[in-house]
């Protein structure tokens, strides 16, 4: 019998309580013209782990949606826990006029990407370059589900096998509607054992070697 208290939370909380629910991110995408467009999500999470494939939801006014549908790509690029790079957020958040390139507006530099046409963000210290692969609209808004064709990071900001350094990477997350201006940082990595002993856990390790095996 359990002796913690743990309480229900209304539905209105539900946001809130699954922070960090994904990570933030500036999804740049560009027009069929080539203009430049950038817009802030609170939404973007790596569904897959092999092929990496990033999802997020958009609402369907938006300038990203328009042009992701037209071009089929974008790039996630991924701020880190730092108030200059957190305020650009907000300034790429702002509903801009078609045409406009928020990252001028956000004191943002763009540099190219290798493999679309979307740029990359250099004060962001991480970026995934995607093709789409799905989107599918209801309740008003848009998921999109990205193929990652190539992913750079600041040199310097990972391990020699590619693990973040934490305290360099500063993940950020969405703190939960309503606030719209505040983020939250994970910055620890902990490696935890098995306190079971049983045949599943040969199986286990067997079935999560082979699903990560080329990572
Ligand atoms: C921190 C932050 C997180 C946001 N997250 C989302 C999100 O997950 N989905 C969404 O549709 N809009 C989100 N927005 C709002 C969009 O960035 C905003 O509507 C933007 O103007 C869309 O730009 P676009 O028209 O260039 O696509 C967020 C804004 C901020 C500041």
């Amino acid at each position: 019998m359990s002796t913690r208290e743990i309480v229900y939370q209304p539905e209105k909380y539900w946001d809130r309580l699954f922070a960090p629910g994904g990570h933030v991110g500036i999804v740049t995408s560009v027009d069929t013209q080539g203009r430049v467009n950038a817009a802030s999500y609170a939404t973007c999470v790596r569904i897959v782990h092999n092929p990496v494939q990033i999802a997020f939801t958009t609402s369907m006014k938006g300038h990203t949606r328009e042009n992701i549908l037209a071009t089929n790509e974008f790039v996630v690029n991924l701020p880190s826990f730092e108030r200059k790079i957190l305020e650009a957020v907000r300034v790429a958040g702002l509903p801009f006029e078609k045409g406009v390139n928020e990252l001028e507006k956000a004191g943002l530099t763009a540099i190219p990407s290798q493999t679309v046409k979307s740029p990359r963000i250099e004060e962001c210290t991480r970026h995934f370059e995607c093709e789409v692969v799905w989107t599918k609209e209801w309740l008003g808004r848009m998921m999109v589900v990205g193929n990652v064709l190539a992913a750079s990071v600041w040199a310097g900001y990972v391990d020699s096998k590619g693990y973040l350094l934490w305290d360099k990477i500063k993940p950020v997350a969405f703190a939960g509607a309503p606030y719209f201006n505040t983020f939250v940082a994970a910055t620890e990595i902990m490696s935890v054992g098995m306190p079971y002993e049983g045949p599943e856990v040969s199986a286990g390790e067997a079935s999560n070697r082979s699903y990560f095996e080329d990572i």
